[in-house]
């Protein structure tokens, strides 16, 4: 399965695009037990099954299920044996984000733009052959023990990689609507943040199109600062945190601890219906924070202004389902975030619906910390 082609246009001047990257090939989580995970991928957030890896398919380190919803891959690898660096990733930062694998036309070719640029390999281009066809893999690490994997696969039929097989069963559970992802932020610790701005200027030809300082994100207790990162087609998008300091303790702190380190914070699917997506994934026990005071809700038309006549979705319904609106200059947009999905109070997703608007939701930034900063308490790390 192929992500569907749309245009590879620059949109943003100042990127270089020695790579190019097409869009996000696969996000691949280190877990404690992939079985488990993936049927709550497939429950909760209306994944479908796509491949499976293991020891029935001669995989004899690690099983991994990888679903499938529209675009968005997940892949849920566990390690077969205590001794791996995957039990050991899983024991020092629980269940995350390892890899975040990045389609490109050639990765022999970006593993060499970006080495011989002051990236440190992660895998030297691989050549992965199976009798649906050839796909070239390398990869290089980011922040923490997080990395990126460059995957060439225009010469690959199959359901996913070679060495899976196709992963077919009787529960299959509708999807909700879930279509690509928009963005991912990763964490990074105090003082890091331009380091890791530069870092995907100079070795990956990124450009830094929006910056939010400690003044834009703060509450009364805690704040954070935040750079976000576009490749030059404006598909991938990573924005970047790190803590700043406030009165109690920054929400990028609290992960930093829970998670020893950087890592990927949260995970942005996109949708174009985020009232229905919402109301499905409530339905099947997915938590979110919790809604902002009604006064937010009645503040809608002047936080919309001009835009106040495109929205096409009923406050009250926005109300009810704890969905925030943010506009800028181009349109509109509506976000929700999940609570934590670990155990740890670690990662989280995002469900993005843009309506025009390019940005990240700064004006709900406030509402927003407000909210983890209320569960932030209930579990004591404030
Ligand atoms: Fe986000």
């Amino acid at each position: 399965m192929k992500p569907v082609e749309y245009g590879l246009e620059k949109i943003f001047d100042g990127a270089q695009d020695f790579l190019p990257l097409m869009g996000t090939d696969y996000v691949e989580f280190y877990v404690g037990n992939a079985l488990q995970a993936a049927h709550y991928y497939k429950a909760a957030f209306g994944f479908q099954s796509l491949a499976y890896a293991g020891l029935e398919t001669g995989m004899t380190d690690r099983t991994s299920y990888v679903v499938v919803q529209d675009k968005i891959r997940i892949v849920l690898t566990s390690s077969l044996h205590s001794d791996s660096p995957i039990a050991q990733h899983v024991q020092k930062h629980g269940d995350g984000v390892k890899v975040i694998a990045l389609w490109v036309e050639d990765a022999r070719k970006a593993w060499e733009e970006t080495t011989s640029r002051g990236a440190i390999s992660f895998m030297e281009p691989i050549i992965e052959k199976d009798e649906l066809g050839v796909v070239v893999r390398s990869g290089i690490h980011t922040y923490g023990d997080t990395v990126h994997v460059f995957v060439e696969r225009k010469n690959y039929n199959g359901a996913f990689l070679p060495g899976f097989q196709s992963w077919k069963t009787d529960y299959n559970p509708p999807v909700v609507g879930l279509r690509y992802i928009d963005h991912m932020v990763g964490n990074v610790g105090w003082g890091e943040m331009n380091a890791w701005v530069k870092w995907y200027e100079d070795v990956m030809g990124f450009v830094n199109f929006l910056s939010f300082d400690d003044k834009t994100i703060h509450t009364e207790y805690s704040a954070l600062m935040s750079k976000v990162m576009s490749n030059g087609n404006g598909r991938i998008k990573f924005p970047i945190n790190e803590p700043a300091k406030g009165k109690k303790k920054s929400q990028i702190e609290e992960y930093l601890d829970f998670y020893e380190g950087p890592g990927c914070q949260h995970i942005a699917v996109a949708t174009q219906d985020i009232l229905s997506t919402v109301t499905a994934l409530r339905e099947r026990g997915v938590e979110f924070l919790s809604a902002p005071p009604s006064s937010y809700y009645e503040e809608i038309p002047q936080r919309l202004g001009k835009h106040m006549n495109m929205l096409k979705e009923d406050i009250s319904e926005l109300h009810k389902l704890g969905i925030l609106v943010d506009a800028d200059e181009e349109g509109y947009l509506l976000q929700i975030f999940t609570k934590p999905i670990e155990n740890r109070p670690t990662l989280f997703f995002e469900i993005i619906q843009r309506m025009g608007a390019k940005g990240f939701g700064a004006g709900n930034f406030k509402a927003l910390f407000e909210s983890i900063e209320r569960e932030q308490e209930r579990r004591g790390t404030l």
